[in-house]
């Protein structure tokens, strides 16, 4: 019966679901080392010939308690439009200043290159890397973005990186990451345990094991959204000459914090891939962050943020994140 069928996806979705995890997550930090063999690392920072765009006053006046940086490619126009005109837009959030920038690299012709710089003038946002914008850059592209801030935002309490398809509740993360007791070694996403490395040389996941020879990787958060404060990207920096460059960037990422000695911290209010349907609860309060959401969706995904007296009913608010599931859960079926 239906009923019994909802009841089922209910308990699938309480085990596998929000509580689940983050159970997981808690236990699991002590083992991965973080903490105490943190590495205060004095990491080389990048010179201005290591970008196109240097955009050096990005972070001023002021440098804000949030940093979201939005790794985009040339060709997203539309991506980043959305994105300024809904979260991205917000220099204030959750009572905290905040600042949106998208980070890039070269794309493949001088007239794309002029777009681009005409982009940068209009809007004075945009951050360019001197390699060439491909898939398999991505990692270059991050490492460039963080080395970024740490250069040009030193003062940011905490670095965002989102992908560009990725609606971003920056109030709700904001207030969460205001109230931590203490955040300096944060690195917060979604966790993926045990991944292992893909051996098939045609996929583009593919990871040789002459790269990386163990069989599986340490937890990294998922690379559509995650949360490094100024001190973790840092010690990611430090780390990277001593990582296996691996082509994943955000597997990589998740080696460098091994190396520094940072445990990634579980919140399953970001999404994986999980799809969910537009709901004002888990758009407007409960979720930090959704993926696969398109510039047409964003806007409307945004309207739904900071509604009069809050979006959840108190049944909603208590459910969280498992009521968001099974909406995600009952929309596939
Ligand atoms: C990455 O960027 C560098 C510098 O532009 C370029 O030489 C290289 O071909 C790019 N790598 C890939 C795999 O696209």
């Amino acid at each position: 019966t239906p009923l019994t069928r909802l009841g089922g996806l209910a308990l699938v979705s309480l085990l596998v679901g929000g509580t689940g995890e983050e159970l997981l997550s808690w236990s699991l930090a002590p083992f991965l080392g973080g903490g105490g063999g943190f590495l205060h690392a004095d990491p080389p920072l990048p010179g201005p010939d290591s970008f196109l765009l240097p955009n050096v006053d990005g972070c001023r006046p002021r440098a804000p308690f949030l940093l979201v940086l939005v790794a985009s490619a040339p060709g997203h126009t539309a991506q980043r439009q959305a994105v300024r005109a809904s979260w991205g837009g917000a220099r204030r959030a959750g009572g905290y200043p905040v600042r949106t920038l998208f980070a890039l690299g070269a794309p493949g012709s001088g007239k794309e290159q002029a777009r681009l710089e005409e982009e940068s003038q209009r809007h004075g946002d945009l951050v360019q890397g001197r390699f060439a914008d491909t898939y398999a850059n991505l990692t270059l592209k991050t490492m460039m973005l963080l080395g970024w801030a740490a250069a040009h935002c030193p003062g940011a309490a905490f670095v965002v990186k989102v992908d560009d398809d990725v609606f971003l509740n920056l109030p709700a993360l904001a207030r969460h990451l205001g109230a931590l007791p203490s955040p300096r070694q944060l690195y917060l996403g979604r966790v993926h345990w045990r991944v292992q490395p893909n051996r098939d040389p045609g996929n583009r996941h593919h990871v040789p094991a002459s790269a990386y020879p163990a069989g599986a990787f340490p937890p990294y958060c998922s690379g559509t959204a995650y949360v490094l404060s100024g001190d973790a990207a840092l010690g990611v920096l430090g780390a990277a000459p001593h990582v296996p460059p691996v082509p994943l960037e955000d597997v990589y990422v998740g080696l460098c914090a091994r190396w520094a000695g940072l445990a990634p911290t579980h919140t399953a209010r970001m999404a994986g891939s999980t799809h969910y349907p537009m709901d004002p609860c888990c758009y407007g309060e409960v979720l930090y962050s959704v993926h696969q959401v398109g510039p047409q969706a964003m806007g409307a995904a945004w309207a739904m943020v900071g509604g009069e007296g809050g979006a959840c009913t108190p049944l909603h608010r208590g459910l969280g994140v498992l009521r968001c599931k099974v909406l995600a859960l009952l929309e596939g079926l």
